[in-house]
């Protein structure tokens, strides 16, 4: 059965909403580059707080560490946020971390199916990447700098339309459910969950997002494969989120006891 998807549409989605900024303000695009980079044009045009850019379909949806996000149209999530609270960059490094959360919780609550958390962005169904969220900043880690937060999600997408070489590391919600899914009943509730754990950061709550993260977290007590760039890997067992949102890994390099805290890294989970 070909997976049917209703439109995306403004007014279904603020049915139902709680927020207080989020999705108070939606753009619903038929097409776009990045919903990413519209959203740093908009925000760079003082669009308020809790701005959201929604595309049928991107062209060049990128993705983290310069990989490109595969976007076909009318079926997924291509979403992007406009955050201005200057609290939240006293949190930076949380914010993929909370957003993770709040989507696995709007799936799990609306769909009934419990995706997992890869740190530091992956939602995953087995070992099959369902989501990733991609973040921005407009002037990183200065008050007065804008967040941009990405993120996608596949809705209803089959497994031909994902490239021959990511079908057996990509699912959707479709595939893993063997029915369509509507996605605006999805984005109300993600945008509340989304405020909801954003809030927490923004009150200092970090023990609250900590404690909740780990408990979600599919990468934390399994041996990990660790790139942080060309010419650095670990490999070695994941045991904790740190207080930074930082992962503590603890190396298997002979003689290494101590734990390494790593904050920004491609990480593999080996089974
Ligand atoms: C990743 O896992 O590498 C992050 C993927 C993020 C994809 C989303 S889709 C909406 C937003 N616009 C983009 O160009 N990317 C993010």
């Amino acid at each position: 059965m070909t997976p049917t998807s209703d439109a995306l549409n403004t007014i279904a989605i603020q049915t139902g909403l709680t927020t207080q900024a989020l999705g108070q303000s939606i753009h619903i695009l038929t097409e776009t580059a990045s919903t990413n980079s519209l959203g740093m044009t908009l925000a760079a045009s003082g669009e308020p707080d809790g701005t959201v850019i929604l595309a049928e379909h991107q062209t060049a949806g990128k993705g983290r560490l310069g990989r490109s996000w595969v976007s076909p149209p009318n079926k997924n999530i291509y979403c992007s946020m406009i955050l201005r609270d200057p609290r939240l960059q006293q949190h930076l490094t949380w914010i993929p971390l909370a957003t993770g959360l709040a989507l696995q919780e709007a799936i799990q609550k609306t769909l009934g199916i419990t995706p997992s958390l890869k740190w530091p962005n992956d939602l995953l169904i087995g070992n099959k990447k369902l989501a990733g969220i991609l973040c921005e900043s407009t002037s990183r880690g200065q008050t007065g700098g804008v967040l941009i937060v990405g993120i996608g999600v596949n809705v209803n997408a089959e497994r031909e339309d994902f490239p021959a070489e990511l079908q057996s590391t990509s699912t959707s919600i479709f595939q893993e459910s063997g029915h369509p899914s509507n996605r605006n009943t999805l984005l109300t509730s993600i945008f509340n969950y989304l405020e909801k754990w954003y809030d927490q950061l923004a009150s200092d709550n970090i023990v609250a997002v900590q404690s909740a993260y780990t408990a979600a977290c599919s990468t934390l007590g399994i041996d990990v494969r660790c790139t942080l760039n060309e010419a650095r890997e670990i490999h070695g067992r994941a045991t904790a989120i740190g207080m930074d949102g930082s992962l503590q890994v603890i190396p298997f390099e002979q003689g290494a006891r101590q734990v390494i805290e790593i904050r920004s890294a491609d990480v593999t989970h080996v089974r």
